[in-house]
């Protein structure tokens, strides 16, 4: 079949969207989203975009899956009374992108001159937490988990410098199975920064982005997770801990890197783990190490490709954005002048090259029916205003990944909701074409997001949670 010619698809869009514009202009939703397929608008009810105040969260389907809620909802077990605002959660995404863009190995020639050179990614305060057991008997915490960092860590005793949290602080010296890993051990290799105590003991010490901390003992103990027991899991012992870390207990490493949770434990799982993260703060999702959370048949997958440069992160090819049902057709030009695109749990809000953000933004806007604008928040630049309205309809969005992958996301991954009168286009462009394009999790809600390094794909199934 002979591909049509520009002109004549360029007047069949002008006619589709013109179509679409006197549907919309009767401001009859209901009318608009009972002939739409499915793929071009999203319709919810109002009443779904009030922030949630109840936990709503159902049992755990399979023991086998950790529970994964919403670090700022009403299911964590961790205080809220500090929460950030919506502008500062954005500022602190921010912070995140900008040092995983400037991560050393990252950087190209000149750049690396000119940019003060962080010495890691920043944590950002959008997360996910799970709950994980350690030592003998079990001791249970609130972590936040990350696929962009590699070791796993808690705060511990003694403490030197602890910030406060949640649960009691670990004691190692209550655990049966707990044990020093000595500076000769070739697991002490797996540190990117590493000393040595003067009872030649394995030191650890991890600086993020945003300045906060951790250092302590390199040691080993028994992990439960999902109801499985992993003996002499590796782990950081964090005696001088500070920073930004919002009162979880520490933080799950999921990247790729050999100290990794993922890569530990890769006899018995397999490489493979995926989650699913709840669309509402009220509800829950899942983290399933070994498997692939739902149903086999409706995942699609991407290639898993690898950058040596950043050896942690988990790399895919982007190579559209469909809007309204119909592709946007962003030239290959626009994605392969980025230094790739990675999917990310600690990210929250996508980013595009600013070209691909552009297009979207235009052909978003265009299709949007006529709701009034509200100002921007923080990084979101086009954000609508919901206020008096019972159901609300936005044009579908779906990332295209290479190899056939459709993500079709929900409402919630494509907007985010401030409150009523102020909900934003959940993406934004970078300033510099060469920078990391991103998969946040925002966009990856409701997803079982599957990531297999055995197979090197990244897959994504539908309703996952
Ligand atoms: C919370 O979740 C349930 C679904 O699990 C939903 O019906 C309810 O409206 C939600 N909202 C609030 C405000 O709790
Ligand atoms: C681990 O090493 C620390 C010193 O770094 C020491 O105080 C502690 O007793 C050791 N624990 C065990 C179980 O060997
Ligand atoms: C961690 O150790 C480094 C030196 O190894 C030190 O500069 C830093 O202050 C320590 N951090 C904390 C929170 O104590
Ligand atoms: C909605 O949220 C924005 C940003 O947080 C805030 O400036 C605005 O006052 C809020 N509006 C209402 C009605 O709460």
């Amino acid at each position: 079949m002979a591909p049509p010619s520009a002109t004549s698809s360029s007047s069949f869009s002008l006619v589709l969207s013109l179509l679409s514009l006197s549907l919309l202009t009767l401001e009859n939703l209901s009318l608009v989203a009972a002939r739409a397929v499915a793929e071009e608008y999203r319709v919810v009810s109002a009443d779904s975009l009030i922030p949630a105040t109840v936990c709503s969260a159902q049992k755990a389907a399979s023991p086998s899956k950790l529970i994964v809620v919403h670090r700022r909802g009403p299911c964590s077990p961790l205080s809220r009374k500090s929460d950030p605002s919506h502008a500062d959660l954005l500022r602190h995404d921010q912070a995140r992108v900008d040092s995983i863009n400037r991560l050393p190995a990252a950087v190209a020639g000149s750049l690396a001159t000119t940019l003060p050179v962080t010495p890691g990614i920043a944590l950002g305060v959008g997360n996910y937490i799970v709950s994980i057991g350690l030592g003998t008997p079990r001791k249970d915490f609130s972590v936040v988990f990350d696929t962009g960092s590699d070791l796993t860590w808690i705060q511990c005793n003694p403490c030197q410098s602890c910030y406060s949290q949640q649960d009691p602080i670990f004691d190692p010296a209550q655990s049966t199975t707990y044990a020093n890993i000595s500076c000769s051990s070739s697991f002490c290799n797996e540190l990117d920064d590493r000393s040595c105590s003067s009872s030649s003991t394995c030191q650890y010490s991890v600086r993020y982005g945003d300045q906060s901390q951790t250092n302590g003992s390199f040691v080993q103990d028994t992990l439960t997770v999902a109801g499985d027991e992993i003996a002499g899991f590796r782990y950081g012992c964090g005696h001088q801990n500070s920073g930004l870390f919002g009162r979880a207990d520490g933080l799950l490493g999921l990247g790729r890197e050999p100290v990794s949770l993922v890569v530990q434990t890769g006899q018995k799982y397999g490489m493979v783990f995926s989650y699913c993260l709840p669309p509402r703060s009220n509800g829950t999702g899942y983290l399933t190490l070994g498997g692939s959370g739902g149903a086999a048949r409706e995942i699609q997958y991407t290639p898993l490709l690898t950058n040596p440069k950043l050896p942690t992160f988990y790399f895919v090819k982007l190579v559209d954005i469909a809007v309204g049902g119909q592709r946007l057709g962003i030239p290959p030009a626009v994605f392969s002048a980025s230094q790739g695109a990675i999917v990310d749990s600690g990210t929250v809000i996508t980013r595009l090259p600013p070209a691909a953000y552009d297009q979207l933004r235009r052909k978003f806007q265009q299709l949007m029916p006529s709701y009034p604008r509200a100002p921007a928040l923080s990084i979101l630049d086009t954000c609508y205003d919901f206020t008096g309205r019972q159901t609300v309809s936005v044009p579908a969005v779906a990332l295209v990944f290479d190899g056939g992958l459709t993500a079709n996301l929900d409402f919630k991954g494509i907007i985010y909701v401030a409150n009523v009168s102020q909900a934003c286009l959940a993406f934004a462009g970078n300033d510099d074409p060469a920078d990391l394009l991103i998969v946040g999790n925002v966009q990856q809600r409701t997803f079982n997001v599957v990531y297999d390094l055995a197979s090197l794909r990244i897959g994504f199934g539908p309703n996952g949670c």
